[in-house]
């Protein structure tokens, strides 16, 4: 998996090579939410809220915020507030963000799946939107479809809406994204869209959380939106179970975290308050699992109490595979992150960024023609992705700390059969007329692609070569969902199927990956379920 390491790292290397050519200054982000967050070592051991959110994440936020308009609230967060990581805040500083070890402090966590495959998590308030590469677009009318609820169309407008006004932003094309965009049209991809959010067949450029400065508005700036009276949350806040009560049938009644200085502390609910768990696709099943709510068998194992048992705990885990290449361009341009999305039917989406290399090359370099000095050059990733997965996994304990997830990528043929689809499109893409200049000549005259990394498919009418391909290269697209199924664990109302008190809302009640790029409709979630919840209380 070294090269899919090498491609993570250079998928993120943005503006760090070359800072003079493309620096800016960035102004501040609006962080008035900080008054309200405090480290969790300066908060009592116990204490009441009408509502603890387990996870101030893509989700948690949009929540808080909106349950804050009429109760108190409690954010309890393992990460630190991004201030502590101004990296984060910017696109040109997330590069040397995502480069670092994992130290156990910084913003994003990694872990390796059963599959082989490098994978991260986020790890800081905010959460995965804190983190990731910004591009944002709404579900697919097949994820309202087919999710099991029953969904207020006109209420999940203006929960997209209520995001959007916050932290959404048009992008300008960069000169790459721009000849991306026209060789998706040459390619056949569609209609041209022009910019929308929502998802449609086609080609088209979407939203990003990257302002024109390259300021980065997350799910923590949804924060800003709450009651400050009514909001407390804490960083540096990992919770370690959930507390259950039998006085009036099976229900969730408080919570166990602890801070950095391993001090546990204990916050319960009020009489008609609730626990929501928002800790994000890998945190919610696992904590489920910690907390004695799973399969009776794979518990009792652990030695762990059953408190309620559930076959369907941390089963249905998936992860859309991400398939294409990486072709070092023979020119310098400035880097940028998705703006463009092009999305076949049915749901297989191609998307790309360029970066800057980050080393200087010294031709002759493959098919690059002998040069008296060293030269600064770009790289081209093409990446995609297909909404639909057959193939699941499953995440387990085994004892330690973090869980063991296992996405069995390609195990369907359904599966390969939408991979090899996928990069046939990319080898059009790469072959068209708008990207024959990333093309490299040798002395002969001859002229090709330099992959960085395994090169396409030469024949790629080939279909077994070209599923070797899709399985040799299988990588992430950060967008794992599944855990904790609506109909399995949660209700259609996402509360916990046989336990009061509590609920599940993010991804990892997802059985389908929603649009091209799932933040939107994680960021949704939360503001939707929080107005639901008002409205059940309040009437
Ligand atoms: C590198 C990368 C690039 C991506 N690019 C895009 C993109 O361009 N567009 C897009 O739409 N999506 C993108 N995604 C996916 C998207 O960001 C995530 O799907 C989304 O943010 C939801 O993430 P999550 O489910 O992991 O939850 P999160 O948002 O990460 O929320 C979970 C939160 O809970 C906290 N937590 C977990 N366990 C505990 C505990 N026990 N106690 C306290 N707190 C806890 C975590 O620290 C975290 O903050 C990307 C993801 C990554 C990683
Ligand atoms: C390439 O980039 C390095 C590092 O930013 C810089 O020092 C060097 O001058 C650049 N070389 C060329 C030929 O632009
Ligand atoms: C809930 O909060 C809103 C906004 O703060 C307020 O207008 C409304 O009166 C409150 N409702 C109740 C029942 O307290
Ligand atoms: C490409 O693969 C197809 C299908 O397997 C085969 O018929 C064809 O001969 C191959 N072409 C080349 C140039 O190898």
């Amino acid at each position: 998996m070294a090269a899919s390491l090498l491609l993570l790292l250079l998928l993120f290397i943005f503006q760090c090579q070359i800072p003079v050519l493309f620096s800016q200054t960035i102004p501040n982000q609006d962080d008035s939410y900080m008054k309200f967050v405090q480290n969790a070592n300066t908060l009592p051991t116990r204490e009441e809220y009408d509502y603890i959110i387990i996870g101030g994440g893509t989700a948690g936020c949009p929540l808080a915020a909106t349950l804050s308009s009429n109760f108190s609230v409690l954010v309890l967060e393992r990460g630190s507030d991004p201030n502590a990581f101004p990296s984060v805040l910017s696109q040109q500083g997330l590069a040397n963000t995502l480069t670092d070890n994992d130290d156990g402090l910084n913003p994003f966590q990694r872990f390796v799946s059963e599959d082989g495959v490098e994978n991260i998590r986020g790890r800081v308030l905010g959460g995965g939107s804190m983190i990731n590469v910004g591009f944002y677009s709404r579900a697919q009318p097949e994820f309202f479809q087919s999710s099991g609820v029953q969904w207020d169309m006109m209420a999940v407008e203006k929960a997209y809406q209520w995001i959007e006004e916050t932290v959404v932003s048009r992008p300008e094309l960069s000169p790459w994204q721009s000849a991306f965009r026209e060789a998706l049209l040459e390619a056949g991809v569609g209609r041209d869209n022009g910019y929308d959010l929502n998802h449609v067949v086609g080609t088209r450029t979407g939203g990003s959380i990257f302002d024109s400065s390259g300021r980065r508005h997350g799910a923590v700036e949804l924060l800003n939106k709450a009651d400050p009276r009514n909001l407390r949350v804490a960083t540096q806040a990992t919770v370690k179970r959930i507390i259950f009560s039998q006085s009036n049938g099976l229900s969730a009644s408080g919570v166990l975290y602890s801070d950095f200085k391993g001090k546990l502390h204990k916050a319960t609910i009020s009489r008609n308050g609730e626990i929501i768990l928002t800790a994000g696709a890998i945190g919610s099943p696992h904590l489920l699992l910690q907390s004695g709510v799973g399969p009776r068998s794979h518990l009792s194992s652990l030695k762990l109490p059953v408190v309620f048992h559930n076959q369907h705990v941390g089963q249905f885990m998936a992860d859309n595979p991400r398939f294409g290449a990486a072709i070092v361009l023979p020119f310098l341009t400035p880097p940028t992150s998705v703006q463009v999305v092009g999305t076949l039917k049915p749901n297989i989406h191609i998307e790309s960024l360029s970066s800057i290399l980050p080393f200087s090359i010294s031709p002759p370099f493959g098919l690059l023609p002998p040069r008296s000095t060293a030269v600064n050059l770009s790289l081209a990733v093409f990446a995609g992705k297909f909404s639909t997965v057959s193939s699941v996994g499953s995440l387990r304990l085994d004892g330690r700390k973090n869980p063991i997830v296992r996405f069995n990528y390609l195990s369907h043929p359904d599966d390969v059969q939408r991979c090899v689809e996928g990069v046939r499109k990319v080898g059009d893409l790469v072959n068209t007329k708008s990207m024959e200049r990333i093309k490299t000549g040798d002395l002969d005259g001859k002229k090709g692609f330099e992959f960085l990394g395994a090169p396409l498919p030469e024949n790629m009418s080939d279909y077994r070569l070209v599923g070797d391909f899709c399985r040799k290269t299988v990588t992430t697209f950060w967008h794992y969902h599944g855990g904790c199924l609506v109909g399995k664990v949660v209700d259609d109302n996402y509360r916990v199927i046989g336990i009061k008190k509590l609920r599940v809302v993010d991804g990892s009640t997802f059985s389908l990956s929603p649009g091209t790029n799932p933040m939107a409709t994680v960021m949704m979630l939360g503001r939707y379920v929080g107005l639901k919840m008002l409205q059940q209380r309040l009437g």
